[in-house]
């Protein structure tokens, strides 16, 4: 009897959801206290249903991801990368000549959340980039390891041959960056332009797209460090002596001291720590003696890294440098607290340090500034952001691509949803993982 078989499934249905309710909240309550149990959770966690970047999707379907573990994965002794690339939607072709003829470098410091650094990753890998990976010297043993077992599946991504403990606002930020550089001058790949990263940050742009916006007439030939001359209330960055104070924060060193002038006359901009250089100006950081001298001079300053690159890009001799340039180029989305109501509609996360989390809600907002990357996303607040932003990202990356498009190069898939007992199928494996 047809009435009979839809109340069975109803019920079956309900009863799928009730349980699996029921599990979440023991789970909560009981093994979540457990990091690892927690993100083994978190990475299995369904696809947001509301999506703002994908639109509505069809009726009766809804997108459904297709990996359920990730922590666990990069603890094995060893890797099967072949089997690694395929489960975590690596994209290990060239996806167009145009890209392959302009390699790209990344620096990327890192010191936790393993799941947004693979997810970061797989957004802006492409075989013939090159990837410089800085683990902070702090990070977990177990962290370091990953990363490691991660990188080792590819010719072109490494671990900086020198690490160090990086403390918010210190000089090892700078110097963690000036690391990778001289391991990416040796490296075998071409790379015309290096763009840095934390992990906290996640493409908008394809890298289809950032080749272009590089070569655009702006920017080909010249290094991006948005800044502008230092400001009086920047004045205390560069005035007084800082130390680096139990590896987590800066403080000034002695109240009064005040530092001698920068060397070589130097007149010091303030900017973003986020930049695209030129291979040229690297070569010029890593060997010029007035870059030396200013590095040597700023290693006991406030935040050196938001001063150094946009101060050297004002050197009549610094190769592609920008003399007149402001604050112009599209380097980053980043919704800061003291610009609501200007350059953006409020925060839908919430803001650490003044810096908003994006949430969700944001996303259309990020997705309309088109800028080259997006800060701050965080998988244990708001998951879903990156999820949804993701997901946008790789479907704009396959639809550009020149090449055919493989199966496991899709981050999700849509399934039909309107039976309920293949939903209660779905809801039953879901639980089948969590236990
Ligand atoms: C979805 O289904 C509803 C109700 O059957 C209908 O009104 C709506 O137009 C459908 N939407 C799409 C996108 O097909
Ligand atoms: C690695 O995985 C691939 C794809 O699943 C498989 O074909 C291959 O045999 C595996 N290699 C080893 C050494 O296990
Ligand atoms: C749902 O189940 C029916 C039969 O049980 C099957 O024919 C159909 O393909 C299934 N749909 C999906 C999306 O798995």
């Amino acid at each position: 009897m047809p009435q009979l078989e839809d109340a069975k499934c109803s019920f079956l249905f309900c009863l799928g959801i009730c349980i699996f309710i029921c599990s979440i909240i023991y789970l909560k309550t009981t093994v979540f206290d457990t990091p690892q149990a927690k993100s083994r959770i978190l990475t299995c966690r369904p696809f947001p249903q509301h999506c703002p970047a994908l639109g509505h999707s069809r009726n009766g379907t809804r997108w459904q991801s297709t990996e359920c573990h990730l922590e666990g994965y990069f603890m094995a002794p060893v890797l099967n990368c072949t089997q690694m690339w395929s489960d975590f939607h690596f994209i290990t072709r060239t996806l167009s000549k145009e890209e392959e003829e302009y390699p790209l470098a990344f620096i990327i410091t890192i010191h936790k959340e393993l799941e947004t650094f693979v997810r970061l990753l797989r957004a802006i890998y492409a075989p013939h980039n090159v990837y410089c990976i800085h683990v902070d010297r702090k990070a977990p043993e177990d962290y370091k390891k990953s990363v490691q077992l991660l990188a080792g599946c590819f010719d072109n991504v490494f671990l900086a041959t020198v690490s160090e403990r990086v403390t918010y606002a210190g000089f090892s930020r700078l110097q963690a960056d000036i690391n990778c550089m001289s391991d990416l001058v040796k490296s075998s790949v071409r790379w015309r332009k290096v763009i840095n990263l934390c992990g906290q940050d996640f493409p908008i742009q394809s890298n289809l797209e950032l080749v272009r916006y590089m070569q655009s007439k702006e920017w080909r030939d010249r290094n991006m460090t948005p800044g502008i001359k230092q400001p009086k209330d920047k004045r205390y960055r560069t005035e007084f002596q800082y130390v680096e104070a139990d590896d987590s924060y800066v403080v000034q060193h002695k109240r009064g001291h005040k530092k001698s002038l920068p060397p070589h006359n130097l007149q010091i901009y303030f900017g973003t720590a986020y930049y695209s250089l030129t291979r040229a100006f690297v070569q010029f950081v890593l060997e010029s003696p007035v870059a030396k001298d200013f590095l040597e001079w700023s290693k006991d300053t406030f935040s050196p890294d938001e001063h150094y690159w946009v101060t050297l890009n004002h050197i009549k001799d610094a190769p592609g440098s920008h003399l007149n340039g402001g604050w112009e180029g599209d380097i980053r989305a980043i919704k800061w607290k003291d610009q609501e109501g200007t350059t953006h509609n409020g925060c839908k996360g919430h803001y650490i340090r003044d810096i908003c989390i994006y949430s969700i809600e944001d996303i259309p907002w990020i997705i309309n500034k088109q800028s080259m990357f997006a800060n701050k996303f965080g998988i244990e607040t708001f998951p879903d952001a990156l999820h949804c932003l993701e997901q946008w990202h790789r479907l704009k990356v396959l639809q550009q691509a020149a090449v055919p498009i493989q199966p496991s190069w899709h981050l999700a898939h849509e399934v039909d949803t309107s039976q309920c007992c293949n939903n209660t199928a779905g809801l039953k494996s879901n639980l089948l993982f969590l236990s």
